[in-house]
C-alpha cells in the first residue's frame, strides 16, 4: 500500500510537471482527485485496511493528497500567468496604425450666411433677438396692421395651430413683440425660422428670415437705404448696387421692395436674374405710424425703418444654389462643398 502511494505520488508529480496547459492540469486533477480519481478511490478503500494501520495510512494518504494538490495549484498559477502573457502579446493593439478615414465636418450654408449677416449688422449697432415659432395671431398679424379677415392676410399662406395661434409666417412678428416691450432707441435684427404653405424650387414650407428694425428720433428712408446698401455690398461684393421700388406691406408706409445687381453677371443680364441684371432680395419700409402707436410708441416723436428677407434666398444667390430644397435635404455631397 505504502509503495502504491509512493508510485502514485511520483507519477502524479511527473505528469503535473510536464503539463503544458491549464486544460491538461484540469484533466490531471480529475484523474487523481476527482470523484473516482485514484487518490479518492484509495481513501474509499480505507475500510479494508486493518484497524491498527489506519491512522498511519490515513496520514500518508492525506500527505499524498496535499502534495498533489499543492503541485497542481502551483503549476496552474504558473501556466495561467504564462497563458495570459501570451494572449496579451497576441492581442496588442498597434496604436500607431493610421485610423479609418473620417472627414472634417463643415457648417451649413445657412449657418454661414446667418453668422455673416449678424456680423455685418452688429458693426452697424444692431443687437440680435430671437422669438417663438408658434406665434399668436396678435403679434404675427394684428399688431402689424393686419386685422382678422383683412385681405392682406392672403399674401401669406398661413399654417394655423388654432384660431389664435399660427406657425409664424414672418419674423416681423418680433417687431411687434419688441416694440410693445421696449422704448426707442431700438436697433435689432432677428434671424429665425418661419413657415408658409408654399412649396416649389424657390419656396419651402419652412425657411429662414432675417428681420431688421430701427426706431429712433428722425429715422428716414435715407437711413434705410444707407443701411441696406452697406449690407448688400458686404454680403455680396463691393460693386453691388441697390435699388428701391415702391411696394406694399401693411406694417410699413411707405413700403419698398429692394433689388441688388445680380452677383452672377454683375448687372449684365443672365439666367439667374432672368436677363434683367437685378434680383429682388427683400421687403422694407418706414414703420407704419399706426403700428408704432398700436405697440405703444409715440409716432409723433419717433419713426423707424424695418426690413425682412430670406436667409435662404441670400444663400442661394451667394452660392449659386439652384433649388431651395438642397438647403433642407442634408445631402452630404451638397453640404461637403461648404468646407
Ligand atoms: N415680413 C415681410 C415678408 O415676410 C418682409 C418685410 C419685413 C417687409 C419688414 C417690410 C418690413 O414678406
Amino acid at each position: 500500500m505504502k509503495e502504491k502511494l509512493e508510485q502514485i505520488k511520483i507519477a502524479a508529480l511527473r505528469e503535473i510537471e510536464s503539463a503544458v496547459s491549464t486544460a491538461q492540469l484540469n484533466d490531471i486533477r480529475v484523474k487523481y482527485l476527482g470523484k473516482s480519481g485514484e487518490i479518492s478511490l484509495i481513501m474509499r478503500d480505507m475500510a479494508n485496511v486493518p484497524k491498527e494501520d489506519r491512522p498511519a495510512m490515513g496520514k500518508l494518504v492525506n500527505e499524498l493528497r496535499a502534495a498533489v494538490e499543492g503541485a497542481l495549484t502551483e503549476k496552474t498559477e504558473r501556466l495561467a500567468f504564462a497563458e495570459k502573457q501570451a494572449r496579451l502579446k497576441e492581442e496588442t493593439l498597434d496604436i500607431t496604425l493610421p485610423s479609418g478615414e473620417r472627414g472634417l465636418g463643415s457648417l451649413h450654408p445657412l449657418t454661414l450666411v446667418r453668422r455673416e449677416l449678424i456680423d455685418i449688422f452688429s458693426v452697424m449697432g444692431f443687437k440680435v433677438a430671437e422669438g417663438p415659432e408658434i406665434e399668436s395671431d396678435l403679434y404675427n398679424f394684428q399688431l402689424l396692421n393686419i386685422p382678422k379677415d383683412h385681405p392682406s392676410r392672403d399674401m401669406q399662406d398661413t399654417f394655423y395651430v388654432n384660431e389664435n395661434f399660427v406657425l409664424r409666417t414672418q419674423t416681423s412678428a418680433m417687431q411687434a413683440r419688441i416694440m410693445t416691450t421696449t422704448q426707442p432707441p431700438i436697433r435689432v435684427v432677428i434671424p429665425g425660422k418661419v413657415y408658409r404653405s408654399d412649396d416649389d424650387a424657390s419656396h419651402s414650407p419652412i425657411f429662414n428670415q432675417f428681420e431688421g428694425l430701427a426706431v429712433d428720433k428722425h429715422i428716414t428712408m435715407g437711413d434705410l437705404q444707407g443701411c441696406l446698401t452697406t449690407f448688400a455690398k458686404k454680403i455680396f461684393s463691393a460693386d453691388t448696387e441697390v435699388r428701391l421700388r415702391p411696394s406694399y406691406f401693411p406694417f410699413t408706409e411707405p413700403s419698398v421692395e429692394v433689388d441688388v445687381t445680380c452677383s452672377m453677371c454683375h448687372g449684365e443680364g443672365c439666367r439667374v436674374c432672368k436677363g434683367t441684371g437685378w434680383v429682388e432680395i427683400l421687403g422694407a419700409g418706414i414703420v407704419n405710424p399706426a403700428v408704432l402707436d398700436m405697440c405703444g410708441i409715440d409716432s409723433k416723436t419717433y419713426s423707424g425703418f424695418a426690413f425682412g428677407f430670406g436667409i435662404d434666398r441670400i444663400a442661394m444667390i451667394k452660392y449659386g444654389i439652384p433649388n431651395i430644397k438642397l438647403l433642407y435635404e442634408n445631402d452630404m455631397r451638397f453640404l461637403a462643398q461648404f468646407n
